[in-house]
């Protein structure tokens, strides 16, 4: 592919936004390339998935401005919903995804990371929704996953001022785990993406799943959901091995994903 790289070193996926003269800003192409890289990720061997841009200076710089300067209301719509099905599907995407954050993440940037079950950044980093000083809104998700991220009175003061923060402000108000000089960024995310590796498969998936239904939902169905998940993991081998080694004080010997 062009504009997106796919890499698996073990059990941990990497994909990579592949656009550094533009600052891996996403039109149409990107999107496609990462909506057919995703279907392509190995569900069986793959446990975790790194998500992180090209270069050391942008993540992502947002949606392409070129790309969308002309289009009418109805391609404008049409423009949204192709993003926001590319986001979904990462953001439903049964193995979870780390953004690693190296840089720019504005616009769609920030939108793409938000995507994203965890995300890590580099001392560089910038976040922001300026979309209103460029005449829109914020259109792959951005009024709809800030708000409920870092709380509805800052994602409004974010967007409506159109105003980009640090690496700093961003661990503060709880938009990233962590921020790392820009070297030790990868090692950390692909250590993160190892622990999370090694721990049983259908158990994380799981959680994944009872975590982002479970938020869609009033209290009374979240816990029916997380139930039937929960009930969901037993009688698999690897909930026999693991509790098993428990018992008999060992390590467990290998979660199979099954
Ligand atoms: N779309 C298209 N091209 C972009 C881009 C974008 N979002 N961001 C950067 N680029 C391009 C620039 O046009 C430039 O290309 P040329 O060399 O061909 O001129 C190249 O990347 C390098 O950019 P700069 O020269 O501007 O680099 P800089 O270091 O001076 O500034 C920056 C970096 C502050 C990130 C600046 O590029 C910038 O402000 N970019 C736009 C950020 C933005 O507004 N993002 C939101 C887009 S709207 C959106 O995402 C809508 C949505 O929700 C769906």
């Amino acid at each position: 592919m062009e504009f997106v790289l796919y890499e698996q070193r073990g059990a941990v996926g990497i994909i990579t936004i592949n656009r550094e003269k533009a600052l891996n800003a996403l039109n149409s192409a990107v999107l496609d390339e990462l909506d057919k890289t995703l279907d392509a990720v190995n569900q069986e061997e793959v446990r975790c998935l790194i998500l992180t841009g090209a270069g050391q200076k942008s993540f992502v710089a947002g949606a392409d401005i070129g790309e969308m300067s002309s289009l009418t209301k109805k391609e404008g719509e049409a423009f949204g919903k192709k993003g926001n099905d590319v986001f979904r599907k990462l953001e439903t995407f049964p193995i979870p995804v780390i953004a690693a954050i190296n840089g720019f993440a504005l616009g769609g940037g920030c939108e793409i990371s938000m995507s994203c079950d965890i995300r890590i950044c580099s001392e560089n980093a910038v976040f922001g929704q300026p979309e209103v000083g460029l005449g829109i809104t914020p259109g792959f998700g951005g009024t709809q996953r800030l708000a409920r991220i870092v709380g509805v009175g800052k994602a409004k003061e974010m967007i409506y001022g159109a105003r980009n923060i640090k690496a700093d402000e961003a661990y503060r108000i709880g938009l990233v785990n962590n921020v790392y000089p820009i070297e030790e960024l990868m090692p950390a995310a692909e250590k993160l993406a190892g622990i999370i590796a090694k721990n049983a498969p259908i158990a994380v998936r799981n959680s994944k799943k009872a975590i982002n239904e479970g938020l869609d939902a009033g209290m009374d169905e979240a816990i029916v959901i997380e139930e039937k998940l929960f009930g969901d993991c037993f009688e698999s081998h690897d909930q026999k091995e693991g509790m098993a080694a428990f018992m008999e004080k060992r390590k467990v010997e290998a979660f199979l994903n099954k």
